[in-house]
């Protein structure tokens, strides 16, 4: 149960917010942060079983949290969530589209399933998500909704299809929903961060069911870029607790900004590829890419065309 009097002087007051995703990384560091500063916080997890994490970092501090069990891709389960929150708090306040799963491997080596997978959890269930809260937001005249991005949602990279296509897809989602809601009282803003380690790169990363045979096409390169990509989350110096920052500003900030971007990383190359013609940035890229795996693109076995 929410504690009926905690924080009313603090900036959340109360208003409630539900957050997808929250058993682990960013998800689970927006939720702590969110009830810190007030904000009745309904914070989703995906099973029952994967709770323990929230629950052993809020125990103690009588914080404004609720656990809800939601799968996001079971529009049942969304609504019923809804439900609940509504008949306690009436309408929502805000929304964080956090939940996000990712599937490794080159695109011949990914199957459709695991490309529609990808694209029911990171686009789809955020789509299903904000439209159960919205008609209550339009009828208060007021609602946040904060989708979680990621730099890979504008710059795609080799061995990321499945995942940069449905972050692309939530970002022009993301653009298309703002105008539209924005009538209404309703600012819709997406988070932007670089990569950090969280389970998405622990036990949540996920590979695509070709990808890693030994006699496949991409199978040295794969091996590399899946050692690679681990190895820069966690030799990088962002951390969930900085994307919660950037969500309690889309949340708060009397006039929210579409985009967050989060950490210098992704700020800088977001720069490069803004202010470098394209095929410029695109050749710089491919071939940081290639140099950063220790190969080359004839190595590789490709040529240009
Ligand atoms: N880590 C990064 O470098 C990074 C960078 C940019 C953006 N992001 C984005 O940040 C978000 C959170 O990722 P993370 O890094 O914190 O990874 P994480 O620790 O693996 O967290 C992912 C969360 O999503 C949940 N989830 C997955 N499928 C779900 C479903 N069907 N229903 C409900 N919940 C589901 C997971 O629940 P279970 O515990 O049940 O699996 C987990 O709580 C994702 O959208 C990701 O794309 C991450």
């Amino acid at each position: 149960m929410i504690p009926e009097n905690y924080g009313t002087d603090l900036p959340g007051k109360g208003r409630s917010v539900l957050v997808t995703g929250a058993s682990s990384g960013i998800g689970l560091e927006i939720s702590l942060y969110l009830a810190e500063r007030g904000f009745h916080v309904y914070a989703a997890v995906r099973q029952s079983s994967r709770r323990d994490l929230l629950e052993d970092r809020m125990r103690g501090k009588g914080l404004p949290l609720a656990v809800v069990t939601m799968d996001v891709t079971r529009p049942e389960e969304i609504a019923g969530t809804r439900e609940l929150i509504e008949n306690r708090e009436g309408p929502l306040y805000g929304v964080v589209n956090n939940a996000g799963i990712i599937v490794r491997g080159f695109f011949e080596d990914l199957t459709d399933e695991e490309m529609r997978r990808v694209f029911e959890t990171n686009f789809f269930a955020a789509l299903s998500v904000t439209r159960e809260v919205l008609p209550g937001m339009r009828k208060t005249g007021r609602g946040r909704i904060v989708m979680i991005g990621s730099t890979g949602g504008r710059i795609g990279t080799a061995g990321s299809s499945a995942y940069c296509t449905a972050k692309f897809a939530l970002a022009g989602f993301t653009e298309s929903l703002a105008q539209e809601v924005r009538p209404f009282g309703i600012h819709v803003s997406l988070i932007e961060p670089g990569i950090m380690h969280t389970e998405l790169f622990g036990k949540n990363l996920g590979v695509g069911s070709n990808a890693s045979r030994p006699q496949g096409p991409y199978a040295s390169m794969f091996e590399r870029l899946m050692a690679l990509s681990v190895e820069r989350s966690r030799a990088s110096s962002l951390k969930p607790a900085d994307v919660a920052g950037a969500v309690g500003r889309a949340l708060l900030d009397p006039h929210p900004r579409m985009r967050y971007v989060v950490g210098r990383n992704a700020r800088w190359v977001f720069f490069l590829k803004r202010y470098l013609p394209e095929e410029a940035f695109q050749r710089g890229f491919t071939r940081t890419f290639f140099r950063q795996l220790g190969t080359n693109r004839n190595r590789a076995g490709l040529t240009d065309v």
